[in-house]
């Protein structure tokens, strides 16, 4: 098991620029060679690699962390479709899950998904489809409680039609966003990856009815050709809930502006 660094530097640039060039190969499709090609240069993967970490991914979390500091120490976190891992490695510091800071509360983690993921060191593992029937009171019976941040980086598996696709991840998005409300202490703070395209204009209404803040980013690691962007809502106001002020949020350098609703400031790309 690797110990993920607790460093802030959250470029994944600064090592030296040699670009890969990967040779079409008898067998391979072209498809899968560019996609190699692409992983073999992109600073995020090499950087991952050399700092332990289970992919790239976790770079958005820290980016939008470092931006936001929703993972203090001392929350409670339930990360949503967690595997491999990046997301709750960058989480174990951040909440010293680890309780390796004694002057500090040691938080929890939670990790949630489908698969069976590689132990780590700080994080409570489940192997739980999230949509299933009861799955927020387990969530709760485990925590013994709320959680202060719900985040969640879940993706359908591809159809192959990007419209179903499409259609497929604003549900799970939903659902992700349903689990929340029941989940989330008030106060709490959800985190999601949306994809760009419409669809999800509703569920920016409803955040901002229930969140004080809504805040729509691409961080510097999410592709650019990628239509993901994330949502990172705060303040929950809990199951009784005013109408919303969700508030407008400046781009700070490094972070593109998106699709986005103008009532959000927001961003896409
Ligand atoms: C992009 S990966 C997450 C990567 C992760 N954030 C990281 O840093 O390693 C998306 C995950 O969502 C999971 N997932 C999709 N639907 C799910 C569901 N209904 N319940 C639990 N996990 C789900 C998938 O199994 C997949 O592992």
């Amino acid at each position: 098991m690797t110990k993920p660094p607790t460093g802030n530097n959250t470029s994944g640039r600064g090592s030296r620029d040699l670009r890969v060039k990967v040779k079409t190969a008898k067998g391979r499709k072209l498809s899968s060679t560019l996609w190699l090609e692409r992983q073999l240069n992109d600073p995020y993967v090499q950087r991952a690699k050399r700092e332990g970490y289970r992919g790239r991914a976790a770079f958005k979390i820290m980016e939008l962390d470092d931006r936001y500091g929703f993972l203090k120490p001392g929350a409670r976190v339930v990360d949503l479709g967690c595997a491999p891992g990046g997301w709750c490695q960058v989480a174990v510091p951040r909440v010293n899950a680890l309780g390796e800071n004694p002057k500090k509360p040691q938080g929890r983690i939670l990790g949630i998904d489908l698969q069976e993921v590689e132990p780590i060191a700080g994080v409570e593992l489940h192997q739980l489809d999230f949509l299933a029937e009861g799955a927020d009171d387990r969530v709760k019976d485990w925590l013994g409680g709320r959680a202060d941040v719900v985040m969640s980086d879940m993706a359908a598996a591809s159809s192959g039609h990007k419209g179903t696709d499409h259609l497929r991840i604003v549900a799970l998005i939903e659902a992700a966003l349903a689990f929340a409300y029941d989940v989330l202490e008030d106060g709490g703070t959800f985190v999601t990856k949306v994809l760009a395209g419409g669809a999800e204009n509703h569920m920016q209404a409803e955040l901002k009815k229930n969140f004080t803040k809504v805040a729509n980013v691409k961080p510097p690691s999410s592709r650019q050709d990628s239509s993901e962007k994330f949502v990172v809502a705060m303040g929950y106001r809990g199951r009784a809930t005013p109408p919303g002020d969700g508030r407008e949020d400046g781009q700070p350098q490094g972070w593109r502006a998106g699709d986005g609703g103008a009532e959000n400031g927001g961003a896409a790309g």
